[in-house]
């Protein structure tokens, strides 16, 4: 098979980028390792910067986002039992977050996929790039123990942090940078009214809570656990109690519990690999770098990069200009890092750390303090959460 651009893996940064290549007639195939009802079982994202959801409209794909999703123009962060409202709205000059599952927004792509045509290949094995510093890259999968292979003139590495892309790239040309933290967060999701409209994030000596939403019918709560725990650790009863123990009074008298639905551990890692283009491969989203969930930055900062090769791609098919292509580790990695200081930041204030000393909780304590009395610390929180312009 012959293509324009071979896309490694089936997330959402893969077909967000296939969708819109597609409709500026540039072709691509998509190759994705597992079934498509395994990639719709993981449930991940829920908060959308604008920047996201203003593509997904561009991609054709931002109709049931706009009917079922909920603009959120502020949250809440909820500290010694007190509930603080952050204003998104006033203090990032008017901008919101739409809250919209990633679950959903895939689901939506693939539909999009289907109806133009798109190929995507799953339950793709031993996906391998090869060539990638010439100008007549390919790449080898199998399926049901068939071999096959995509001759294409660039290959996009959206595989995810685990990978074959990324992994590909010898290790003296790409830098590493990582931190990993010493503790999860534990994820479920409940068939239950949630607790309140616009999100709670819980600073609390037992750890961080996270209180979020998939519509007025579904919620999805966190608590920050041990790295040593399993999900057969927790019992609902046992979550359910742990999480009421770290909101304020006033919100967890109001909780309502019930059977979940899900329940999933994710370790809490910062990574970033750079560059993010190797010869005619480009590195995209989680496959280049990843952040902390508590500062909502995982798939916007994926939208960027997406959002970049496009372009370049528009530019390089179009008109014969590669500089958007050429600049795209750059300019991509000036606003991936910016994201890994936001994430880092709001996670070293809202979790409790094992090793912290008595200095480090009065530095969070005064942080927090600082933060609730000043516009400007305000509006540097918003401006992040929202999502720097692209
Ligand atoms: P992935 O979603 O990982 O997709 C990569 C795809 O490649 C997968 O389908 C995988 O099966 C496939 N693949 C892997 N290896 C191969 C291979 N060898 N061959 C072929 N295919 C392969 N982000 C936000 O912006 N807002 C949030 O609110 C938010 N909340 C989160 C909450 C949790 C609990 C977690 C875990 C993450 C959250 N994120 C959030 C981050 C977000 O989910 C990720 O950043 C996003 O999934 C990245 O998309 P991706 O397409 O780059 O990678
Ligand atoms: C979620 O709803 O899954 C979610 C929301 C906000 C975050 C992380 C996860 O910061």
């Amino acid at each position: 098979m012959k293509t324009q651009v071979c896309i490694i893996g089936g997330g959402p940064s893969g077909l967000m980028l296939s969708q819109l290549l597609h409709l500026k007639g540039i072709e691509t195939v998509v190759l994705e390792r597992q079934t498509r009802d395994y990639v719709l079982s993981r449930i991940r994202a829920g908060v959308l910067e604008n920047g996201f959801a203003k593509l997904m409209r561009e991609a054709q794909c931002g109709e049931r986002m706009d009917r079922e999703g909920e603009i959120h123009d502020g949250f809440f962060l909820a500290h010694a039992d007190k509930l603080n409202r952050v204003d998104l709205h006033k203090y990032s000059g008017g901008n919101s977050v739409m809250v919209y599952g990633q679950t959903e927004l895939t689901r939506d792509l693939y539909e999009a996929r289907d109806r133009m045509n798109g190929i995507v290949i799953h339950s793709a094995e031993n996906v391998q790039p090869h060539d990638v510093k010439s100008d007549k890259p390919y790449v080898t999968y199998s399926v049901g123990g068939e071999e096959k292979r995509v001759d294409c003139d660039f290959i996009i590495g959206a595989d995810g942090f685990h990978g074959v892309s990324r992994k590909s790239i010898p290790s003296d040309v790409i830098k590493e940078y990582e931190k990993v933290y010493p503790f999860g967060w534990l994820g479920v999701l409940s068939r239950t009214k949630p607790v309140s409209p616009e999100l709670i994030y819980a600073k609390h000596p037992r750890g961080f809570a996270l209180c979020s939403l998939r519509s007025q019918v579904l919620s999805r709560y966190y608590i920050q656990v041990p790295l040593t725990d399993s999900v057969e650790d927790w019992s609902d009863e046992a979550f359910w109690a742990e999480l009421k123990r770290r909101l304020p009074a006033e919100v967890s008298s109001q909780l309502i519990t019930g059977p979940t639905i899900e329940k999933s551990i994710a370790p809490l890692r910062s990574f970033v690999a750079e560059p993010m283009r190797y010869g005619n491969m480009f590195l995209a989203g989680d496959a280049a770098h990843i952040v902390p969930p508590t500062g909502a930055r995982g798939l916007n900062t994926a939208g960027s990069d997406i959002y970049y090769l496009y372009h370049g791609f528009v530019d390089h098919y179009q008109k014969g200009d590669s500089t958007g292509l050429d600049n795209y580790s750059e300019k991509a990695l000036s606003r991936v890092w910016k994201a890994q200081r936001f994430s880092w930041w709001l996670t070293t204030l809202l979790h409790t750390f094992p090793d912290s000393i008595e200095y480090d909780q009065k530095l969070q304590e005064v942080e927090m303090a600082y933060l609730f009395s000043s516009d400007a610390a305000q509006s540097s929180l918003a401006e992040n959460y929202v999502g720097l312009p692209f």
